[in-house]
């Protein structure tokens, strides 16, 4: 089967009420080797169809979970969809490889600005740090971490800005 490059798991509530993410995500969708699946939009209720996830991560080589982080973490629903669709004997564990050498990426807006992700820094820690479980899991099923796109400080981040990164996620999405 021929794979589509990349696909963008988009998980952010309420989508209408998004300025960043919808964004973002509306770019995604405009290039050609790019599909981007909503799962709020899916899964309103929580109940994900795990075999059309399962079919829709083999058709893909790149898979980048796009989302504003919450609470130093994805929007509930990723961590369902992560509960359900990576499965013992298919993501992980005898026999477990179908997801193996494909490649895994994080792109995240935040409220914080930049600073405030350090060492002594208003949240402490940085992104690369508290993405760390992303990173096992990916590590887990056989994944490539990629290096995170990360947009901060989106409260008050300008329209040029915001249209200057959505340049560089279209760049990161395809390179
Ligand atoms: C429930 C909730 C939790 C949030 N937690 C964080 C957080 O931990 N760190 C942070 O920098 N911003 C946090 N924010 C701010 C969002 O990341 C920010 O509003 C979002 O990235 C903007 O994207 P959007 O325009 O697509 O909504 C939180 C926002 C909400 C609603």
């Amino acid at each position: 089967m021929t794979q589509a490059k990349t696909l963008v798991i988009l998980v952010r509530p309420n989508l209408e009420q998004s300025r960043v993410n919808r964004r973002l995500a509306a770019a995604a969708a405009a290039l050609g080797s790019v599909t981007v699946h909503d799962l709020y939009r899916h899964y309103p209720v929580f109940r994900v169809d795990v075999e059309k996830e399962q079919k829709l991560l083999l058709a893909h080589e790149r898979v980048v979970f796009q989302f504003p982080f919450y609470w130093y973490s994805a929007p509930a629903l990723l961590k369902q969809w992560f509960d359900e669709v990576l499965t013992y004997g298919w993501a992980y564990g005898s026999g477990g490889d179908k997801l193996h050498g494909k490649e895994f990426g994080l792109a995240l807006s935040t409220g914080g600005p930049q600073e405030a992700y350090q060492a002594g820094g208003y949240n402490r820690y940085a992104i690369s740090e508290l993405t760390k479980p992303f990173q096992a899991t990916s590590n887990l099923i056989g994944m490539r971490f990629l290096p995170s796109f990360v947009l901060n400080g989106v409260r008050t981040l300008p329209d040029e800005q915001l249209e200057l990164a959505v340049g560089r996620y279209a760049e990161y999405l395809t390179k």
